[in-house]
Order: C-alpha cells, then sequence, then structure tokens
C-alpha cells in the first residue's frame, strides 16, 4: 500500500512511524514534513492547504490512501479534494470537520443528538457577551468560535478579562466551567462504525502545575490508572456512536477520527470540545502504545468498511510523551536556533525513548527550530513511572537554546 500524509507536526511524526513500521506499506511519503519525517518518508514541498495540489500529489505517486493530519487542510476541504480524484482519504469532509472549525455547531451536533457538554450560549454583541458573563459566573469559560491551534479559549476568574477575550472574537462561545480531569479519547469512523482508540491525558497549560497560558499540548499519557474501567463504553455510548449518527443523518458523514475531549465531572462525562483529527501531543502516546497495524484500519475507515475490522489490540506498556517548545511559546516563537543532542538519543535511548518532530527544519548539517513546538519526546515503559524516567532522561539530552518543557508530565499518574 503507498500513503501520503498530509502535516508535518509531530502527530504526523507519529503517524509515519507507524505506518513505516506496517508491513503493509510499501511506500511512504509526506507533505510538507518536517526533519524528523525525513527519516521515514520521502517528502514533498506541497502546501497541505491546497486541495488541488494535494490531490495531485497524491495521483501522481498512485497513492493508495492519503491520510490528512491537521485541521486546517480538513477545514479548508483537502480530503474533498482528494475523494473528487478517486483516492481514498483518511479524514473528515469540510462540512463534517466544521465539528472542530466551528464551536456553535458542534454545540448545535451535541444538543441534536443528545451529548453531554457545557451549557452555552453563542455571542456576537456586547451585550449578549455581558448577559452569558453574568449567567454562568466565575470561572468564566470564553471560545473564539473559530478554529484558534488551542488558543482561543480563555478560563478565567477575572470578569475584565473573560469580556475583553469575548469582544476580541467576532462570535464567541461563553459556557459553563467544567470541573474535573479531562481525558482524550480517539475513534477512528467511517461514517457509520466506530472503533475508539485508547483513552490518553493531555497537559494544556505552559507550566508545571498547569499554570500559564494554554497551549497546543506540552505533554500526555497513557493508560490512565485512576479511570473507570468502563469509561471507553460509555464514551462510546454517550459521546462517540451518538455523534456520528448525527452526521450521518445530515447526509454529512464524517470519516477519520474523532476526537472528544472529555470531563469528567462529579456529574458525569461532559464534552469539552471535538476535533476532526487526531490529537497532537495525545497521538504519541496512543500510537505507542497499539499494537495493530495503523494503514489497515486507516485504509477500511477510507473506504466505508470498517465494520469488518476486529477491535484494536494494545500494549499493556505505558507511554509518556513530552513536548519541548521554543522560548516565548505559546506566544510568537523564536527560531531559527539549532538543537543538538538528537544523536545522544537515538544512541542511548532508542527504542524504548524516542524523538518525535514537529517545528524542525534541516539547515545545512543542523537540525534548527522552525516553530512553537518543535518536537515532543516519547518514551515507552512496563508503567508509567519508568516511561516518565525514560522520557526525561532523553529530553535532559536535547539541548535548544531557550527552550521549555514542563517536568511534571504523568507525575500524578504514575504516583509520583
Ligand atoms: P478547547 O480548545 O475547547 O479544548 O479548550 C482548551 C482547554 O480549555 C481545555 O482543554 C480545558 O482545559 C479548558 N476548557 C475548555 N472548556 C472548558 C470548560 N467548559 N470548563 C473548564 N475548562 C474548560
Ligand atoms: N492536544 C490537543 C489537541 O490536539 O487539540
Amino acid at each position: 500500500m503507498k500513503v501520503l500524509v498530509i502535516g508535518g507536526g509531530a502527530r504526523e511524526h507519529a503517524l509515519c512511524r507507524s505506518l513505516s513500521l506496517d508491513p503493509d506499506v510499501t511506500a511512504l511519503h509526506c507533505a510538507p514534513g518536517n526533519a524528523g519525517i525525513a527519516e521515514v518518508a520521502e517528502l514533498h514541498p506541497v502546501d497541505a492547504l491546497d486541495g488541488a495540489a494535494v490531490a495531485r500529489l497524491a495521483t501522481g505517486l498512485e497513492a493508495d490512501l492519503v491520510v490528512v493530519g491537521p485541521e486546517a487542510p480538513l477545514v479548508a476541504g483537502v480530503a474533498d479534494a482528494v475523494r473528487a480524484a478517486g483516492i481514498p482519504c483518511f479524514g473528515p469532509s469540510k462540512e463534517a470537520a466544521r465539528l472542530e472549525g466551528s464551536k456553535a455547531f458542534a454545540k448545535d451536533v451535541m444538543a441534536a443528538a443528545g451529548v453531554p457538554t457545557a451549557r452555552s450560549y453563542v455571542c456576537t454583541t456586547h451585550d449578549e457577551i455581558d448577559e452569558a458573563l453574568d449567567a454562568f459566573g466565575a470561572p468564566y469559560v470564553v471560545k473564539d468560535d473559530g478554529l484558534a491551534a488551542g488558543k482561543g479559549v480563555v478560563v478565567t476568574g477575572d470578569l475584565e478579562q473573560a469580556r475583553a477575550h469575548a469582544r476580541s472574537c467576532d462570535r464567541v462561545v461563553i459556557e459553563e466551567y467544567l470541573d474535573g480531569p479531562e481525558v482524550s479519547l480517539f475513534a477512528i469512523t467511517d461514517g457509520t462504525t466506530v472503533l475508539p482508540l485508547t483513552p490518553a491525558q493531555d497537559f494544556k497549560r505552559a507550566l508545571d502545575g498547569d499554570e500559564g497560558p494554554n497551549t497546543g499540548g506540552m505533554g500526555a499519557y497513557s493508560p490512565l490508572p485512576w479511570a473507570d474501567p468502563k469509561l471507553v463504553d460509555e464514551v462510546m455510548a454517550s459521546v462517540l456512536q451518538p455523534t456520528v449518527d448525527e452526521l450521518r443523518r445530515r447526509g454529512t458523514p464524517f470519516q477519520g477520527l474523532l476526537y472528544a475531549g472529555l470531563a469528567i465531572t462529579s456529574r458525569g462525562v461532559r464534552v469539552i470540545e471535538f476535533n476532526a483529527r487526531f490529537g497532537d501531543p495525545e497521538t504519541q502516546v496512543v500510537l505507542a502504545r497499539l499494537r495493530t497495524p495503523l494503514a489497515r484500519v486507516l485504509l477500511h475507515a477510507a473506504k466505508g468498511t470498517l465494520d469488518s475490522e476486529p477491535p484494536l489490540n494494545w500494549r499493556d506498556d505505558a507511554a509518556v510523551t513530552v513536548v519541548v517548545a521554543s522560548h516565548n511559546y505559546p506566544g510568537t516563537p523564536r527560531t531559527g536556533d539549532p538543537i543538538e543532542g538528537l544523536d545522544e538519543v537515538a544512541a542511548k535511548d532508542a527504542p524504548h525513548a524516542y524523538v518525535l518532530h514537529a517545528g524542525t527544519r534541516r539547515d545545512g548539517d543542523a537540525i534548527v527550530s522552525a516553530g512553537g513546538r518543535v518536537l515532543s519526546v516519547t518514551a515507552t515503559g512496563k508503567d508509567l513511572a519508568e516511561a516518565r524516567e525514560r522520557a526525561y532522561a532523553a529530553v535532559g539530552r536535547i539541548r535548544l537554546d531557550g527552550s521549555q518543557h514542563r517536568t511534571d508530565i504523568a507525575r500524578k499518574a504514575a504516583g509520583q
């Protein structure tokens, strides 16, 4: 099977790594990729947001499957362009990707499907904003309606800050605060059949102790030793299957990866958000634990034949990933700094720990930073404590001037 992956973050590196280890995959391509993905896939300098260009590339490569990683190309309709060219594509249509692209649309789908989520108002005027903030009280949860790379959400006890963020958005969702730990649960779906993956937990705040601003995600781990073993079945029944059924009923079936961001509240599970693609950095730990070869499952989802697949098979190992970010992330990051120590990780920590590249590029012989989240070190172990130890040992070998990472990823879950 010839596979083309679209995107160039650590999530796509994780996908490409798994696909490169899959005996069904005979050729692996990625556009645009990054310096790390170049080691496992052939890169193509194609704009991921240009559906016609992606479809042309896929046709030229005689790809059997295209996997679209990030949300921006999905929301731009890249999966539609690939399917229109007659090539199976793992990734939802532009219409179905609105589940991520518009928080107001997601709320509408959840209401229709009876999916539990935070009560919310969609506001466009100053009066509506003030009324909604007043109705829910502190802590305030204010979400830009559109895509914002995980940075459009402000959760604050400060009314002025909440109001200022709300007023800076064209359309804003203001909602009830949900208390309780967060879980990311992914499902692969062909629009009818839903195959859940294993749950993971992400660390959204920039600093240790869940302090600082929201980011795209600073680390993740799986499994969740504290979670109810029935969680996956419960979320399948109350969230994933009803949402997939509702989108099919609307004539816009969701085909690809449905990401449910959940809060486990004292009153039960609530959806915080949906995403229309694999999460980053959760994918790094989920795929590290997946035993089932990935390509065939993604192809069945793309072709609408997922009902022929058995449940996925998972390793007992635990996995931890730690994101190394540039100076000043999630603000405008500093880029162009050399990254050293990657060879040492490969020599001393493999195969239990490895580096997945995100914002990196090759500059002559050097690899330099090229984005906010630069790379993500992933490690496996017999339990979370061992996976953590290996991940942080490898992070310690990487030298990037001004870089930052959290030191408490999976610490509590490991019982430390
Ligand atoms: P989102 O982009 O919707 O996932 O929001 C980013 C982060 O903001 C989430 O992972 C939560 O940590 C936080 N958040 C979002 N919505 C809520 C809510 N209703 N209650 C509490 N925290 C929230
Ligand atoms: N880790 C959060 C996200 O992928 O949106």
